[in-house]
């Protein structure tokens, strides 16, 4: 049995949306999905504490052990979760001590801690792993999106050792190449990316420049419908909500983030929506994930345009408002 978050995403192969907990992807699969447990995802903005309360079982990480007690140890090989939250719930972080606990639940129980990098590793969040910062090793690490630069289709899975030889010593090797995996022209790209980033220091320029942009796009938590400004180096997310006083989403009716996107596309800025992360129908956010390259004075312009795009959405809703 392998037990994940909710919400999270890790990918539309059948085991990794058996793991996703979106439910808008897996309805068309449903029927050939096998069993992941699910324990509720550190989402301080979503949870009661708001991330405040160390005893809470969601954002410390005893929800784990209270699933593994009851499902039973032995029937449990992994726990997967992505170290600084992609689609699903907009760059959210947990506590900075929920990773360690995390670790020592898994070690305790003998539990593989699998952390999905996939969206946050090779520097996006200003540390070559998002992992990093929580000072904990997972037993293996996904990875793909940043380490090619997104200019190959490629990704890749780290393991040590000690896992590597279970494989060897069990099938031999894995059971499910395709045509294009191991492909060398990819890995030639990846090989390019890596080297590019670290000869023109451009995780440690996320860094510097993602504590600009995180302290810049604090300011927008100020604007209309704003519920939530969230997340590390150069990936920020932005939760929408229709009462900023009890965080109620909009309807999923009013399509919010997709209008919004609209809008900000008209504005020359792009960004990513996602819906459903509330309560699995509602719930609206978009995600920034500039360049590494990106210059203090382009951020400033994220900021001022995102601002002109919400102003023109918001109009628009209080325009449905008058006219119903
Ligand atoms: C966190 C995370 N894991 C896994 C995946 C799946 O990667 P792929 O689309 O390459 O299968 C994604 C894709 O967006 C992702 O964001």
């Amino acid at each position: 049995m392998i037990i994940a978050l909710a919400p999270a995403y890790h990918g539309n192969t059948l085991l990794a949306l058996s793991a996703s907990a979106r439910e808008h992807y897996r309805m068309f699969f449903r029927e050939w999905l096998v069993d992941v447990q699910r324990i509720p995802a550190p989402y301080p903005y979503r949870c009661p504490c708001k991330g405040r309360d160390a005893g809470c079982p969601a954002c410390s990480g005893a929800a784990l052990e209270h699933a593994i007690a009851r499902i039973g140890p032995d029937q449990v090989a992994a726990f997967i979760a992505e170290p600084v939250g992609g689609s699903s719930t907009g760059a959210s972080t947990p506590r900075p001590d929920y990773f360690a606990r995390i670790r020592e639940i898994c070690d305790r129980h003998q539990v593989l801690f699998v952390a999905d990098e996939i969206l946050v590793g090779a520097g996006r969040t200003g540390t070559w792993w998002a992992i990093e910062p929580y000072d904990v090793v997972p037993d293996i690490l996904v990875m793909g999106k940043g380490i090619s630069g997104g200019y190959a289709a490629l990704s890749a899975v780290a393991a040590p050792e000690r896992i590597i030889d279970g494989i060897v010593d069990g099938s031999g090797s894995f059971m499910h190449a395709q045509t294009f995996s191991h492909h060398p022209v990819a890995c030639a790209a990846g090989l390019a990316a890596v080297r590019h980033l670290k000869a023109h220091k451009l995780v440690e320029r996320c860094a510097e420049l993602g504590r600009v942009l995180q302290r810049r796009v604090g300011a927008l938590a100020a604007l209309p419908h704003v519920g939530d400004v969230r997340g590390r180096g150069l990936l920020a997310g932005i939760e929408f909500v229709e009462d900023k006083a009890t965080c109620a989403p909009f309807p999923r009716a009013a399509r919010f983030a997709e209008t919004f996107t609209e809008a900000a596309q008209a504005e020359g800025l792009v960004v990513w929506p996602n819906v459903g992360h509330a309560d699995g129908t509602n719930g609206d956010l978009v995600m920034i994930a500039p360049p590494f390259i990106i210059t203090e004075s382009e951020i400033d312009e994220i900021v001022a345009r995102f601002g002109v795009a919400l102003q023109t959405v918001v109009k628009g809703v209080g325009q449905r408002v008058t006219d119903n």
